[in-house]
């Protein structure tokens, strides 16, 4: 694990968006998993800044996301296809049959949930960008998660109603990793990552186990690990 610790939520935000960029001139065929919240948006207005002035160019990248309420119909502004579409997808150049993104209209949980996996098997997650909750879960996957977790329906307890998620299983089967953190309401979460004991108690401690995580963290979610 690489831990960058960071002053702020602003240079927080311009070296994850840094990474992304380069991994996507890089590889452009490239398959991100993106996630949501309120930690992400910084770094996509910072990717957005950089495809407007032809830095990066999102014509062959194939994106999926973490999670989404279920159900929810995708008008719904509340609703992670808003989100996604909103913050990043309206904004670049990606091609809408490269968007996959877990269908919370979908009739059948279950079958949307294995359709999900079986893409994901055939084109393999090369960078998964992650949240967390100040509880320690990681898209949707809360205390009591367990490491082998697949896709699945869960009943939020953070907040109403439920959701479908990645499971950890897959969430550790992306190449590399990448979690953001600003803010003292962080600072547990982080701490469980670095230090704690790896337990579901605390989902995100399992990333510790990923060859390649880089963790960016601003100063206040970094309190509890200096
Ligand atoms: C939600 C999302 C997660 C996200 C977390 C933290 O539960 N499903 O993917 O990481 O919230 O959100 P925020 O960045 O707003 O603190």
């Amino acid at each position: 694990m690489k831990i960058l610790i960071v002053d702020n939520y602003k240079t927080m935000s311009e070296v994850a968006s840094d990474i992304i960029i380069k991994d996507i001139n890089r590889k452009p065929r490239i398959n991100i998993c993106f996630a949501t919240g309120k930690t992400p948006i910084g770094m996509y207005k910072n990717i957005v800044k950089a495809y407007r002035k032809n830095k990066v160019n999102f014509s062959k990248v194939v994106g999926f996301d973490l999670d989404e309420f279920y159900p929810i119909s995708r008008g719904d502004k509340k609703s992670y296809f808003n989100y996604m579409h909103k913050n990043l997808f309206n904004k670049v150049n990606i091609k809408k049959e490269n968007i996959n993104l877990l269908n919370g209209e979908a009739e059948d949980w279950k079958k949307e949930c294995l359709n999900y996996e079986r893409k994901i098997r055939k084109n393999p997650i090369d960078l998964q960008i992650l949240g967390v909750g100040v509880n320690g879960h990681i898209g949707f996957n809360e205390p009591g998660s367990s490491m082998k977790s697949k896709t699945r329906l869960v009943k939020l307890t953070h907040l109403k109603g439920n959701g479908l998620t990645l499971g950890v299983s897959n969430i550790m089967q992306a190449k590399k990793l990448i979690l953001l953190a600003s803010g003292k309401k962080k600072s547990k979460a982080i701490h469980g990552l670095v230090k704690g004991k790896i337990s579901s108690n605390c989902p995100v401690s399992f990333l510790r186990k990923h060859k390649n995580l880089i963790v960016i963290v601003d100063k206040n979610a970094a309190r509890l690990i200096r």
